[in-house]
């Protein structure tokens, strides 16, 4: 069994998400999960700031980046990986069924040359794959159902969940995307709360809730069990689906939908500059139905 690794997490109050730098203290191997490309959508302006921050981070303790990684082609922020890793020449890892997000959304952006063996991604990521960090491991574990291609990362006694689960008193997240399952969030879900109970679980988001105005993003296998809204010891399957599917039904796209996943199949890789030295993001249009 190895050694827990050292955490450091960054909240971006932007899109609720929060990156980590996880660091083998014996080795100084370090890997970034899920890092953020600061985005304004009215102006079309990006930074790198965040994703700055974190290789200060890195540089400050002497980290040897070895791995970007990403839990999922997330539709809310635009990924920094690309970045880092043209900063770092670290390899972009995601999980392996990202080819079927990028088949779908290949299509839908006309993505000529996004190629069928997942072009921009450096890794993909199978289900038990194990990556070396230094003395630690990181294990991959598929948790599909709020995407098809979604993965965990879990190192000793700590996992990174990504969007599969949210803070006991928030729930869950949305199963409704393209290739998105609730039954298979479900049972991805039981996989996680069937480790043990002291197992400490790190998310992708958080949005407070109802009852707490303070984000927080780290929880444990027993807390989960005990008092998560949607999942806690006693929700059926069943129950659990009709509950996700009836709140997928009223939920709007994000607002970052279009802009990110066009970014975000292809490992955080912006679009080509144009003649005149622009890029641009596409946003397909479709008629309303009655129009
Ligand atoms: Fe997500």
């Amino acid at each position: 069994m190895s050694s827990s690794p050292h955490i450091q997490s960054f909240f971006d109050p932007a899109t609720n998400t929060i990156s980590y730098l996880v660091a083998d203290p014996a080795s100084r191997q370090a890997a970034i999960i899920d890092p953020v490309l600061d985005y304004d959508p009215a102006s079309g302006r990006i930074s790198t700031c965040s994703a700055q921050r974190i290789l200060d981070a890195a540089r400050a303790d002497d980290l040897q980046l070895a791995y970007i990684l990403e839990t999922h082609a997330h539709a809310d922020h635009l990924s920094a990986a690309d970045w880092l890793r043209q900063q770092t020449a670290a390899p972009v890892a995601i999980g392996e069924h990202i080819r079927q997000v990028q088949e779908i959304f290949g299509d839908l952006f006309h993505l000529q040359d996004l190629t069928a063996d997942a072009g921009d991604f450096d890794l993909l990521l199978q289900d038990g794959q194990i990556l070396p960090l230094g003395t630690l491991q990181i294990e991959v574990l598929h948790t599909p159902g709020h995407t098809p291609a979604c993965v965990s990362y879990q190192m000793g006694d700590v996992v990174f969940v990504g969007d599969t689960l949210f803070m006991p008193d928030y729930g869950t997240a949305r199963a409704d995307f393209p290739g998105g399952d609730a039954r298979r969030l479900y049972r991805s879900i039981q996989r996680l709360l069937a480790l043990p109970p002291s197992t400490r679980l790190f998310l992708c988001h958080d949005y407070t809730g109802s009852q707490r105005d303070r984000h927080l993003w780290e929880t444990t296998v027993a807390s989960q069990r005990e008092e998560n809204v949607h999942v806690r010891t006693g929700i059926s399957e069943q129950a659990f689906v009709a509950l996700r599917e009836q709140r997928d039904a009223g939920l709007a796209a994000p607002a970052l939908l279009l802009p990110s996943i066009q970014v975000n199949i292809r490992a955080g890789r912006l679009p080509p500059a144009e003649a005149n030295g622009t890029r641009y993001l596409k946003i397909p249009l479709r008629l309303s139905a009655g129009n």
